[in-house]
């Protein structure tokens, strides 16, 4: 098996020189990544403020905030460990180009279903990159933190995808997410590779 091309079905691995030049600019990928971990904790917020009658959509999303800002909270004391400071929130290239891409029409359900995936999409991808952080990094504190975030943001993936067969059927579900993942890859293959960022 093809690990890298079968991570949660993304359709482009990332490109192999990243690891190395983030593992070379680890305070700007720390710092990067600490806005990740605020940014998706956020997200879960403001999806339960607009869909509180949504059940389920609360009750699995409640925790995931936490978990996000725990992992928040991970990331500041690995940064303090090493002497470095937090620093301002960069523009978000990625995400920016991924809002781009979801159908802003619909009804309710699809609109929801659209922010779902696309949390699915960046824990997917996220995943994917803490994953060549674990198995490539010479630091061995942050090789068991990315493991650890590795498993966490594998979960949360799980959580969106399923939450979204929760309010649109199965086989729409299925498609837009091979649609998304189509566009994603494309977007991956248009940026810049960085070492000082996560995406
Ligand atoms: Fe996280
Ligand atoms: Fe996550």
């Amino acid at each position: 098996m093809d690990d890298h091309k079968t991570v949660l079905g993304l359709k482009l691995p990332t490109d192999p020189r990243w690891v190395n030049i983030a593992e070379m600019q680890i305070e700007d990928i720390l710092v990067d990544h600490a806005y990740c971990e605020q940014k998706a904790a956020s997200s879960c917020i403001s999806l339960i403020i607009q869909y509180p009658e949504k059940a389920e959509l609360v009750d699995v999303l409640t925790p995931v905030v936490a978990e996000e800002w725990a992992h928040f909270e991970r990331v500041i004391e690995q940064l303090k460990k090493r002497g470095y400071a937090l620093g301002y929130a960069r523009k978000d290239e990625y995400v920016t180009a991924l809002n781009k891409v979801l159908n802003k029409g619909g009804s309710r359900d699809q609109q929801l279903v659209e922010k779902l995936l696309m949390n699915a999409l960046i824990e997917a991808r996220s995943c994917e990159r803490f994953k060549l952080l674990w198995k490539n990094i010479a630091d061995e504190e942050l090789q068991t933190f990315y493991y650890e975030l590795m498993v966490s943001e594998a979960g949360h993936y799980v959580n969106f995808i399923e939450l979204a067969k929760v309010y649109m059927p199965e086989e729409y579900v299925k498609s837009r997410w091979e649609e998304i993942l189509h566009a994603e890859a494309d977007i991956i293959r248009s940026l810049e590779v960085r070492g000082d960022r996560m995406h």
